[in-house]
This record gives structure tokens, C-alpha cells and sequence, in this order.
């Protein structure tokens, strides 16, 4: 990227200001407070901001992408600023605007015949959930930051969550996009198509790209019928191996009622219940692993009941479990799920905590798991693994937290040592160092590590092809 040669900052911004309105455009010289845009989630990356650009709707984002492309300033896209790998907030060096899409947020139609959502990127992902129910339908996307990301960063960033088991990620979500290029050009593939097969499925390019090709500012995605009853267990087993065991028996009894198998090892329900106080204990004695399961259904509560009721027990005599509850009402899921969905805030509390989101084939994991815990150990004295994740989809987050005594900031030197560790042994697995978070500035240079060259090229061809100035949030994936 190579700045302008005489870029004057006064009048780029006075430039952008009359495109959007002066209300839209915050800059520190004038006093706005950019911080909580410039600095990342998990506090640990921050990057200077030319502005911070909150356009209106998708005209007015042409309008700046146009501008920034002819001056050579970059162009940060931001949701809810709640990614895991530093993406969403600029980088050192030229001169970078974040634009923020959080005035995008109007769903523009919910189809119910053709089970559809239209929606604009900035859309927060709980209010579709919230208008699809409304409708008597169901956004199957789940995460815990559901409250504040939005979907066209869930779209960025392929996210997963805790329904994947049933119903896919993102981009098995998505069936059409409405995105600005990075020379302001709208690409509009907004359609509600189950099948197309007119040539290369373009929208697929920009799922997963971290904002790297161009901007989302709609998406077309499916819905599915409200589920009407709802059934959540909570089981402690031994051993790994058994929790998988678990997930291959209940899903042959369940079937696709089986929604979610959530793994938390005793040390991850642990942190929660120190750093959440009253968080009560689901079941009596203490178990190397635990595994949340959902089961939904469109018949009764009951029926569903029975039949979760009746796979648990054939698990338990089978010996995939050792101990099990069944929630006995709404409030009981919920709190859980708390458990489960708390852990990412209880580490972020615990401080010195080095997070992986890494992928296996499910048959593997037990192998995995029982191989690194002492190898980590071995390698870093007092280290305390805290894995959780989605085992029904093989992607564990075998996250490390500083051994008792050392601080954070110690702790974080250690990233690059043990996520060599961990990454090596998922290489040699064939599995993937990112399963649904991503890379942006936090794996950039881990990818050139597991990535073969021919990949690395074809995903250099691509970017340049669609981004030659290098513009479009530079310094991340690639
Ligand atoms: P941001 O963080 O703002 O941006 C993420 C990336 O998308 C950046 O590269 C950004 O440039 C790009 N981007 C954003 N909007 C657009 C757009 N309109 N067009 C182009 N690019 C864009 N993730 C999971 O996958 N599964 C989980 O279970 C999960 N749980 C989480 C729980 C908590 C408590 C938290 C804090 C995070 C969790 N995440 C999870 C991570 C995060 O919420 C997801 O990555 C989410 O999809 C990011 O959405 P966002 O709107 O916050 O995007
Ligand atoms: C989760 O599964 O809770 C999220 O991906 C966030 C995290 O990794 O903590
Ligand atoms: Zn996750």
C-alpha cells in the first residue's frame, strides 16, 4: 500500500464529511473518543484510526470506498468489533479508516415461504434471531456474543457457534451477498437460491475473507421452522473418549434432533464457577469432562423429553457417560448454557490466556487430547490447559492459562512456543488452526507456516485481483 504523496488528513476528512454528514465521521482531532473502535475485543491489539466512518446504507459506503481508493487510505470494515484475532482494528503504517456498519441494521424482508431473511450487514445477529422467531422461525446461527456482533461479520468471519451440528456455519447459511468492492463497485448477488449453478459461486469468495476483498452490506440467508420443543442435558464422563463415544450414540438415536454437543474439561467449569460466584455445580462430583447437549424438536416437550431421556440411559449403560441431568425447565437450560457460554469471559477475567480454535477430525480428538495435555505440561511447567469448544463439530478451543504466579504479559511471550507445539501436532493430524474464528492479524504468519505454497498463491491471485492497491484491511489473513 503506498500512502499519497501528500496526503492531507484536514481534507480528506472535510471529503468524507460531506459525503456522509459530519455526525458520521469521528476523528481524535476534533475530540471523539475512537478507542473503543481502535482496540480489539481481548485488549490485545490496537492500531491507530484515520476516522471512524458510519455510513447509512450501501450508497454512502461506494461513496467511501471511492474516496479512499482514490487517496490510497485503507479501509477497516467493522461489525461489533467482537472478533478473537484482531481483524477488525487497523494495523501501523498509511493511513487507515475504520468503517463501521452498525447503521446498516434494517431487516429488509423476512420470506417466509422461501424460509429467507434479508438483512442488511449491520444487523445485529440476536435481532434476526429475534424477528425470525417473531415470524415463527428459526436463525440458527448461536454465539456468545450474539448480543453485539453483527452478521456481516459473522459472515467475514464464518462463524460457528453452538449449532453447527445441525445446522452448519455461516457459509452453509448464506445464500446470497451484496457487497462493495474496493474500487466501489457494487456486486450484487442478493438472491434467495437454494441452487444456482451459473459459474463460479462468487459470494463464496467473500465468507470467511475477513473484510480482506471487499465490504458485505447485505445478505440473503436461510431460515428454518421454530423448533417447538427444546431439551438440554448436562453429562460428566472420565474420559475424552467416552464424550465422543456419547456424541456418536445420541446422534444415532436423536438424529437431527441433536442440535449441540458442547465439551468443557473440569478446569473450564471451574474458572467459571470462581469467577462467576453463585454459579451452582450440575452435578454432584467432579469430572475430568463434561459435555452440554441440546436436543430440538418441532412436537412436544415431552415426547422430546422421553427420547433424550431414553439415549441418555442406554449411554449410561453403555458407559459413554458416568453422570447425567436433564434440565427440568427453561431456566435450568439457560443456566447451563451460562456455564458453557461463560467460560470465554471468565479467561478474558483470568488474564495470561493463549486461545486456540483448532479443528481435528472428530475420530482423533481423543488421540489429540490425551497426547498434547502431558506434552504441554512437560514443555511448560504449571501451564493450565482450560479445553473446551464444539466437539460435535471437531473444533476444540485448547486454550492455556498462565501457571499459577506468572504474569500475564510473561505469559504472552510464550505464544509463539506453544502454539508451535499445538499447531505441529494438528498439522501432523491433518486439522486446521482455525475452525471458525479466523487469522487475521493474530495467525497471519502461522498460516504461511500450514498453508502449502500453491494455496498461499492462489489466495495472493485472488486478493490481488480484487484488491490490487492492497486497500481493503490491510495487514490481515494474508
Ligand atoms: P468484527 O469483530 O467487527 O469483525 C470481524 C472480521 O469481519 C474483521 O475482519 C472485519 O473487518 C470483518 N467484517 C465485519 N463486518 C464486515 C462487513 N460488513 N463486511 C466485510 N467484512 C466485515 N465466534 C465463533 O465463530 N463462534 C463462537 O462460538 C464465538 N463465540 C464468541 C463468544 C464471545 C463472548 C465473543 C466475544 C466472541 C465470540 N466469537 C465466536 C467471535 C466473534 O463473535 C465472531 O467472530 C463474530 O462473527 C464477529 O462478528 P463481529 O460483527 O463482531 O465482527
Ligand atoms: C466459544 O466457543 O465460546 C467461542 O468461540 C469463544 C471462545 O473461543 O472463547
Ligand atoms: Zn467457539
Amino acid at each position: 500500500m503506498v500512502p499519497p504523496v501528500r496526503f492531507n488528513p484536514q481534507a480528506w476528512l472535510a471529503e468524507a464529511r460531506a459525503l456522509i454528514g459530519a455526525a458520521h465521521v469521528l476523528s481524535a482531532d476534533r475530540g471523539d473518543d475512537l478507542s473503543a473502535c481502535t482496540r480489539d475485543w481481548r485488549n490485545k491489539f490496537e492500531g491507530p484510526a484515520l476516522a471512524v466512518l458510519r455510513p447509512a446504507d450501501a450508497g454512502e459506503v461506494q461513496s467511501l470506498v471511492r474516496l479512499a481508493a482514490r487517496t490510497g487510505v485503507a479501509i477497516v470494515p467493522q461489525g461489533g468489533n467482537t472478533g478473537m484475532c484482531g481483524a477488525s482494528v487497523p494495523t501501523a503504517g498509511g493511513p487507515q479508516a475504520i468503517l463501521q456498519l452498525g447503521r446498516l441494521d434494517r431487516i429488509l424482508e423476512i420470506d417466509p415461504g422461501n424460509n429467507t431473511a434479508t438483512v442488511e450487514a449491520g444487523c445485529i445477529l440476536q435481532t434476526l434471531q429475534e424477528q425470525a422467531a417473531a415470524a415463527g422461525r428459526l436463525f440458527p446461527l448461536s454465539l456468545g456474543a450474539e448480543g453485539s456482533c453483527q452478521i456481516g461479520g459473522n459472515i467475514a468471519t464464518n462463524a460457528g457457534g453452538v449449532q453447527v451440528l445441525r445446522y452448519g456455519n455461516m457459509r452453509d447459511l448464506v445464500l446470497g451477498l451484496e457487497v462493495v468492492l474496493p474500487d466501489g463497485e457494487r456486486l450484487d448477488l442478493l438472491r434467495g437460491l437454494r441452487k444456482d449453478n451459473t459459474g463460479y459461486d462468487l459470494k463464496q469468495l467473500f465468507i470467511g475473507a475477513e473484510g480482506t476483498l471487499g465490504i458485505i452490506t447485505a445478505a440473503t440467508v436461510k431460515l428454518f421452522p421454530a423448533p417447538g420443543a427444546e431439551v438440554v442435558a448436562f453429562a460428566g464422563m472420565s474420559s475424552i473418549g467416552q464424550a465422543v463415544r456419547l456424541l456418536g450414540a445420541m446422534r444415532a438415536r436423536l438424529g437431527e434432533r441433536f442440535t449441540a454437543f458442547e465439551l468443557m474439561s473440569g478446569e473450564a467449569v471451574e474458572l467459571v464457577r470462581s469467577h462467576f460466584p453463585g454459579t451452582p455445580a450440575p452435578l454432584e462430583g467432579r469430572w475430568p469432562w463434561h459435555v452440554l447437549m441440546e436436543a430440538t424438536d418441532g412436537g412436544s416437550d415431552e415426547a422430546l423429553r422421553e427420547a433424550m431421556q431414553a439415549a441418555l440411559m442406554a449411554c449410561l449403560e453403555d458407559g459413554c457417560l458416568e453422570d447425567v441431568v436433564l434440565a427440568g425447565s427453561l431456566a435450568q437450560g439457560q443456566a447451563l448454557w451460562a456455564l458453557r457460554e461463560n467460560i470465554t469471559h471468565a479467561q478474558q477475567m483470568d488474564g495470561g490466556n493463549i486461545k486456540h480454535d483448532i479443528s481435528l477430525p472428530i475420530s482423533r480428538i481423543p488421540a489429540f487430547v490425551e497426547q498434547m495435555l502431558p506434552r504441554l505440561l512437560q514443555a511448560f511447567p504449571g501451564a493450565r490447559p482450560i479445553v473446551y469448544g464444539h466437539l460435535g463439530d471437531g473444533n476444540l478451543h485448547f486454550n492455556v492459562s498462565a501457571p499459577a504466579g506468572i504474569a500475564p504479559a510473561a505469559w504472552q511471550r510464550e505464544t509463539d512456543a506453544v502454539n508451535q507445539l499445538i499447531h505441529d501436532a494438528v498439522a501432523e493430524m491433518r486439522g486446521s488452526i482455525s475452525a471458525e474464528h479466523g487469522i487475521g492479524q493474530l495467525k497471519r504468519h502461522e498460516m504461511a507456516l500450514y498453508k502449502t505454497p500453491a494455496e498461499l498463491e492462489v489466495m495472493r491471485r485472488i486478493k490481488q485481483a480484487l484488491d490490487p492497491q492492497g486497500l481493503m484491511n490491510p495487514g490481515k489473513v494474508l
